[in-house]
């Protein structure tokens, strides 16, 4: 693997392999072993949005694996001066990186990087603009082969602000190809029924809450929308992962979120460390695809 821009670039084996991996990481990690890369290798994460989860997870995997961390800051680099991504990543790969992560508000920013044949270094898909969250994606893939050791047949529904969201659009691409059903909820404005219908079906979530597996809600992007016309109070109560409905779930159903979670509007407090959550499942998980990822990409380095 040179680089991980996309989910759909991944075949179903290497989607299993990064799984098994990712597994194995963090049964070692579990007994305190750790398993180090054997040659100097540098990382730059470049994250030019705001990023918690994949940012800090990125890192705390590449320390664990023993590569040099880079950490560019966007507010303090050449950026502020008008440096373009290209020149950004040009200057990376000239002074010895071997990767960056890369996370851009532009869908496909990463097309001209891999088109170029100056730069060589390996680039990681962080999440581009409202395109795709392929490292989301994998993390959210372990964590359901974790719950039920398969995907086909699982009744999934995406729920929310599917319009904005880069983890929709990963995951229902990835579950519908894996062979599960996807069904998609929320605010039917938000559904863009030329995309999306050819990976599932629009729903009422209270017609099927009682019979899905899993129920992956997304952040309301509120910076998107006009906050007079967005009630978050009423969010909740239409779609959002309310007390009542947390009640009708299946015993073995589970709930996910990429988090960050706008409490109370995609889901009730209580909700958010409720049995069935596996929102603090998934950011653990985080770390330990994310080594996956980067040993698979440094493979002769280990
Ligand atoms: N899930 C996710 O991408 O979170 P961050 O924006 O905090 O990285």
């Amino acid at each position: 693997l040179k680089h991980l821009l996309t989910i759909e670039q991944l075949s179903n084996e290497q989607i299993m392999e990064l799984i098994n991996l990712a597994e194995k990481f963090k049964i070692a990690d579990q007994k305190g072993e750790h398993q180090k890369v054997k040659q100097q290798t540098f990382v730059a994460n470049l994250f030019f949005e705001t990023s918690t989860r994949t940012h800090k997870s990125f890192e705390v995997a590449e320390k664990k694996l023993g590569l040099e961390t880079i950490n560019l800051n966007a507010i303090s680099s050449a950026v502020q001066k008008g440096e373009s991504l290209y020149d950004t990543v040009l200057t990376m790969d000239a002074i010895g990186m071997d990767a960056v992560v890369i996370r851009h508000s532009q869908v496909e920013y990463y097309q001209e990087l891999v088109a170029s044949k100056t730069i060589n270094l390996s680039i990681i898909n962080g999440g581009d603009g409202s395109g795709e969250h392929p490292t989301q994606s994998l993390l959210d893939l372990m964590t359901i082969y974790e719950e039920f050791h398969h995907f086909e047949g699982l009744k999934v529904a995406i729920v929310g602000d599917l319009k904005h969201s880069r983890v929709a659009r990963s995951n229902m691409k990835i579950l519908k190809r894996l062979g599960a059903d996807i069904y998609f909820a929320g605010p039917q404005e938000w559904y863009i029924a030329k995309e999306f219908n050819q990976f599932g079906q629009f729903i009422d979530l209270d017609t099927m809450i009682d019979q899905l597996d899993v129920v992956m809600f997304l952040r309301v992007q509120l910076e998107r929308h006009d906050p007079t016309e967005f009630e978050q109070i009423s969010f909740l109560e239409k779609y959002g992962l309310s007390n009542e409905r947390y009640a009708k779930l299946k015993d073995k159903a589970i709930v996910m979120h990429p988090c960050p979670v706008n409490r109370d509007v995609e889901m009730g407090s209580a909700t958010i460390e409720a049995p069935k959550s596996r929102l603090v499942a998934q950011m653990a998980n985080g770390v330990f695809m994310r080594m996956a990822i980067l040993k698979t990409i440094f493979k002769d380095k280990f």
